[in-house]
């Protein structure tokens, strides 16, 4: 791709006038007219290369034949893409990529698929007249050490694009040419198995292949999909629209979609392989229902499963009232879904018990963001960091969370753009290759406060604030306020060195990079808000950009990245137990009356639980029903045996999931869910993008979830009829000011859209505060540093904080379920050598972690990515017990549980905790009893 710059440019291609902007290549300008010369090596997402000579066209007053994929156009030019001469020259270029390549069209898995049979069958090139007896490569060893795909060198005519597409797009270089002329050849790594090598399986070099060189497993095996539906990824946040292709009832395979706004044209492992557990044998298709959890299951009728469930959950409330029961939402599930689950909790329930899983991850960035600027979302598009200058990631991994991000950033940095990186452990983007952090502040686990008031702290003491942007902007008594505050000499780098563990110097030096920048932004994770001063953390993240000026255009602002798919879509949904839907709380008379007017029923104006409250309320005995839509509990929430304790206290639990998980092992009701293969709807992304969902099979359990929750609201006596989710969305446009231009109309003709879209913003709004902030002005809050309670001691020496990892998806149930467990397969513990030699720990051994809530254990990874003090897990597998281990101390704003600080001790065990024995047991019997009503089938 040659870059379009400059001013406007005529030409004459074959004839026809036409006007491209200068920089233009000859062959996109053809294209531009219909014409359509031969290519091999060049595509419309890589830049030029040319090396293959298939596209060479004649320019009058030229000498020779230049190719026009990298021939750049010039006012006046006049182009001839057809003459015999031409033809004579790309036939002979293609017979001998042909002498050199099995003709064997026929029995090719690309046969249909592929640019080498095109090209060569538009030429009339049927074979070639070099023959095939030569020297070729026909003999060259296929590598199928990946699981998703093959490379078969036989196939390859060396383009190069795979190289390209593994450097440009997703900015791993994990492949190169090795050798010269004929004896070139694609190696992965230093000529390593591509599982060998630095490859992360993002599958780009594989969708920009033109033959069968590189090519899924899938295709191999069943042959070319027949017919595709675009769809929304149901991983992460970054929400990438992918195209599902099948053959008959099979997906065969996810492509990336490039006209998706949020991806363009890329994938990571999760979205572009790993669909393969929505039709696991391990999905469960039928109700379930059961008087016990010692109880076998018992398969049942959807009709027997909503009259049970009803009459259990009505006669809870009988015996013990209203406030009894209550739900949890679904972020894994569509907006239309999680919608009807919390109108269901509020009008067929009749309380306000009803929250999701945004309160263990980004419940702070509500709470902060919109305390500080007036709207709980991100201000930015993803594809606004082309415009940063300076990029801060403050405690969130992109290149293993967020990896299409990640690839943007890097792509950014490539071209120049600084680096600052937050983080107690030296993540894959402090040294990635090509790109390295200008600055890593290792801040240790709970010092987040302190790091960033002293980086404001830097900015007002030296003179470096926006001064006119704070005028316009912000409350001016506010921010007086907060200068002082800020000033105070406790909130200076010296000062707070000894919490955030960060030198001084450099935090001072990262401070002035920052807030001199002409664009800063900053993206952040789980690392900031999963602590207990979570929502201060976030709102000194808002003061910090509001006082360098960066928010409200483009390269600048404040972006939390979004752990589940649809977790920002539940928070919009009215997911919270104090607010209804667009963040409106429930004690505003106006709004309820709202709501009331349409759901015909009256509403509660008080909030209701928050999960941690459930959970107290179980274990003391007032709250005995729960309804859980697509959330395991019981893996992903912290003290895992105080979680256990409330799930066995309740007397019914009824779990909606694609599997029996940890939660429905405690369940008395199980209700098949849908995969996002198997629904209509939309999911909401971390940019605010509102993307379609389109059912690509059947539903295997027979019903989408939009529908089993409707159906389950009209058995406990409240009415719902919907015939298709674009109604629901209707009415969430009717019933939320950032949604009422939303429509799926609108969704399919735009292709997706950023709210609010409304109508001041008719197509959405991409960049949030332009001109005035949400809140009019913005505001900033005093952020206090106070220390976690967490601390470390004698007993409890080291930190403990948790990520995650790139092939796996937070507790696991669908990537354990696919072959991305080849690349990640157990939960480990990694410690500094320090750490792990004072403790007599070796690489592979295992380790007892015992913190004030539990013991676990796990195997040892040494590894200095990690700082002395601190070790770290994931927490992707139920028996490793990570959240065994994490306490209930959460933000005191929002209880968003302190994931990131655990304060520990590790020693060299032999045997597993007693909790995982425990465990072990428990899971094996429950397996047991789910084997006793299939087998009763
Ligand atoms: S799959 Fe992705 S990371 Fe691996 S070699 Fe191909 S482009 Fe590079
Ligand atoms: S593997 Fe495919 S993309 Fe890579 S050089 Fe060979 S033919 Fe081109
Ligand atoms: S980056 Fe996230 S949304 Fe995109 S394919 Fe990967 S998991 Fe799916
Ligand atoms: S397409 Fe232009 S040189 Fe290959």
């Amino acid at each position: 791709m040659i870059h379009q710059i400059g001013t406007a440019v005529s030409l004459l291609v074959d004839g026809q006038e036409v006007t491209v902007p200068g920089g233009t290549s000859v062959m996109q300008a053809a294209a531009g007219t219909g014409i359509e010369i031969p290519k091999l090596c060049a595509t419309d997402s890589l830049d030029a290369f040319g090396s293959c000579r298939v596209c060479l066209v004649e320019i009058e007053g030229r000498k020779g034949y230049p190719a026009s994929c990298t021939t750049e156009v010039e006012e006046g030019m006049v182009v001839h893409t057809q003459s015999d001469r031409l033809d004579g020259l790309r036939r002979n270029v293609v017979e001998l990529y042909v002498s050199d390549h099995p003709l064997d069209c026929i029995n090719c898995s690309a046969n249909g698929d592929c640019e080498l049979q095109d090209t060569a069958k538009a030429l009339g090139v049927e074979s070639s007249r070099y023959g095939m007896d030569g020297m070729n490569h026909q003999d060259a060893q296929k590598d199928t050490s990946n699981p998703y795909f093959t490379f078969d060198p036989s196939q390859c005519i060396v383009c190069y694009r795979c190289v390209r597409a593994c450097d440009d797009i997703q900015g791993t270089y994990a492949l190169s040419v090795d050798g010269r002329g004929f004896a070139s050849r694609i190696i992965a790594g230093q000529s390593d198995s591509f599982m060998d090598s630095d490859c992360v399986s993002c599958g780009a070099c594989v969708d920009h292949c033109p033959t069968e060189a590189l090519i899924e497993n899938n295709i191999i095996e069943h042959g070319q999909p027949e017919r595709s539906v675009v769809t929304t990824c149901a991983y992460c946040g970054v929400g990438c629209s992918l195209v599902a292709e099948l053959k008959g009832d099979q997906v065969l395979r996810m492509t990336p979609d490039k006209q998706g706004l949020a991806n363009e044209g890329h994938a990571c492992i999760k979205g572009r392989f790993a669909f393969g557990y929505a039709t696991h044998k391990d999905r469960i298709t039928r109700p379930m229902i059961r008087e016990d959890i010692d109880d076998p299951w018992r398969e049942v009728s959807w009709d027997e499963a909503f009259r049970y469930t009803a009459d259990r959950l009505r006669s809870i409330q009988r015996e013990y009232g209203r406030d009894s029961i209550g739900g949890i939402t679904s972020s894994r599930c569509t907006n239309e879904e999680t919608f009807l689950v919390q109108k269901m909790i509020r009008a067929a329930f009749g309380n306000n018990n009803v929250d999701t899983c945004a309160r263990v991850c980004h419940s702070p960035t509500g709470y902060g963001l919109k305390t500080t600027l007036g709207e709980s979302a991100g201000t930015q598009a993803f594809n606004s960091v082309a415009h940063a200058d300076v990029v801060m990631v403050m405690g969130a991994n992109p290149s293993d969370a967020h990896p299409v991000f990640a690839s943007r950033l890097k792509h950014r940095l490539r071209q120049g753009a600084k680096l600052i990186v937050v983080d107690p452990r030296r993540i894959e983007l402090v040294n990635s290759p090509h790109t390295r952090a200008d600055h890593h502040l290792a801040v240790r686990p709970g010092g987040n406060v302190a790091f960033i008031n002293a980086m404001a702290h830097v900015v007002v003491t030296e003179g470096l604030e926006a001064d006119d942007f704070i005028a316009l902007r912000c409350e001016d008594e506010a921010y007086r306020h907060w200068r002082k505050f800020i000033s105070n000499e406790q909130n200076s780098p010296e000062v707070t060195e000894r919490t955030t563990g960060i030198p001084a110097s450099q935090l001072r030096a990262a401070a002035r990079l920052f807030a001199t920048a002409p664009n800063a932004a900053i993206y952040y994770g789980l690392g900031v808000s999963e602590h207990s001063q979570g929502s201060t953390a976030v709102m000194g993240i808002a003061n910090l950009a509001m006082v360098t000026g960066n928010l409200g255009r483009e390269g600048v602002g404040v972006n939390p990245l979004r752990g589940q798919n649809n977790v920002q879509g539940a928070c919009d949904m009215g997911s919270f137990p104090h607010e209804l839907p667009g963040y409106r709380h429930v004690s505003d008379t106006s709004v309820r009356a709202l709501f009331e007017n349409e759901w015909n029923v009256q509403l509660l104006n008080e909030p209701g639980l928050r999960i941690p409250n459930m959970f107290d309320a179980a274990i003391s005995g007032h709250f005995k029903g729960l309804y859980v839509q697509g959330e395991d509990l019981a893996q992903s929430d912290p003290n895992t045996q105080h979680v256990e304790h409330a799930l066995k206290s309740l007397e019914c639990l009824v779990v909606q999931d694609l599997f029996l998980n940890e939660t429905a092992r405690f369940a008395h009701v199980f209700l098949p869910g849908s995969s996002f293969l198997e629904k209509n709807g939309t999911y909401t992304n971390a940019e605010r993008r509102i993307s379609m969902v389109r059912k690509a099979i059947e539903p295997l359990a027979g019903m989408e979830d939009w529908e089993v929750t409707m159906a389950l609201s009209n058995a406990l006596g409240y009415p719902m009829n919907y015939s298709h989710p674009s109604e629901i969305m209707d009415e969430i446009a009717r019933l939320t000011p950032t949604f009422t231009g939303v429509s799926y109309e609108k969704l399919e003709r735009l292709g997706s859209i950023q709210w609010p879209c409304n109508e001041d913003a008719p197509e959405g709004t991409p960049t949030m505060h332009v001109g005035e902030f949400v809140r009019g002005k913005g505001y900033f809050a005093i952020t206090g540093f106070v220390p976690t309670e967490e601390r470390t001691t004698r007993r409890f020496p080291l930190l403990l904080t948790t990520g995650r990892i790139l092939s796996q998806y937070n507790v696991g149930a669908q990537t354990r379920r696919t072959a991305n467990s080849e690349f990640y397969s157990e939960d480990v513990l990694e410690i500094h050598p320090f750490d792990a030699e004072e403790r007599g720990i070796s690489q592979d051994d295992w380790c007892g972690v015992s913190s004030r809530a539990g013991n676990t254990v796990l195997r040892a990874v040494i590894s200095e990515s990690i700082q002395p003090g601190v070790v770290y897990t994931t927490f992707h597998f139920p028996s490793s017990g990570a959240n065994v281990v994490t306490t209930d101390n959460s933000d005191w704003a929002t209880n968003c549980p302190e994931y990131k600080v655990t304060a520990v001790q590790v020693s060299h065990v032999s045997e597993p905790s007693q909790w995982q024995k425990e465990y072990g047991a428990f899971a094996r019997r429950q397996e047991e009893l789910l084997d006793k009503a299939r087998v009763s089938d």
